[in-house]
């Protein structure tokens, strides 16, 4: 049976700069994806910390990767990975303050995968044409990292179902979310609308 999925997408501000917010947007109408809320947000510290509060493992691999394209680029590195990857981390952070974020919760079946698949791999280099990172921007992994910033990712995506749940609660109030029925999802779904979007336990 078919199950509703939620999925936590925001808007960088590099794109509302450059304004991409409708392109964007039209990428998860187009999929069939429906919005069940939507605000812009200027973020504070605290909540970008818990929104990016990230592994060890996530540090030494962003560190790790960091390192050895520095030394490759003859750049002498004293810290270890795992600092070099919290600095990636708090110039994440820092990169969010005091600038506007467009906040959006899509629903749908498999929405989170396939808000994943819509956004592309982290570094826009390697990430698929036709995906918004792979088709928006100039920007690399090594291009932020002689830089020494974050990788200007466009977009966010939430990277699991759980990861999905909990940015939901950081950034919204159930109050926010709204519940009602698209005709696009009987389209869609069929004879498994009422389960796919659980609008029948809502209503
Ligand atoms: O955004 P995504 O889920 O694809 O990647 P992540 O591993 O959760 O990292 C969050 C953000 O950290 C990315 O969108 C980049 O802006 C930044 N990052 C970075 O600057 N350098 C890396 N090597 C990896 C991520
Ligand atoms: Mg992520």
């Amino acid at each position: 049976m078919l199950q509703a999925e939620r999925t936590f997408i925001a808007i960088k501000s590099e794109s509302i700069q450059r304004g991409l917010i409708g392109d964007f947007v039209t990428r998860f109408e187009r999929r069939g994806m429906k919005l069940v809320a939507c605000k812009m947000v200027v973020p504070t510290r605290e909540l970008m910390e818990s929104h990016y509060k990230k592994t060890d493992e996530w540090f030494l691999k962003v560190g790790t990767n960091k390192t050895k394209y520095l030394q490759e680029h003859g750049v002498n590195v004293a810290e270890s990975p795992i600092d070099i990857g919290k600095g990636v981390q708090q110039a994440l952070v820092n990169s969010f303050i005091g600038k506007p974020v467009l906040a959006m919760i899509w629903e749908g079946a498999n929405a989170v995968a396939l808000g994943r698949k819509t956004v592309g791999s982290t570094d826009p280099m390697s990430a698929d044409i036709g995906s918004i990172r792979g088709d928006f921007t100039i920007e690399s992994q090594g291009l932020a990292e002689s830089s020494d910033r974050a990788i200007r990712t466009l977009i966010h995506a939430s990277g699991s179902v759980d990861e999905g749940k909990d940015e939901i609660a950081m950034w919204f109030t159930p109050a926010e979310i709204i519940d009602y029925p698209l005709v696009l999802e009987e389209v869609l779904y069929g004879d498994n609308w009422g389960h796919c979007a659980n609008y029948q336990d809502k209503v």
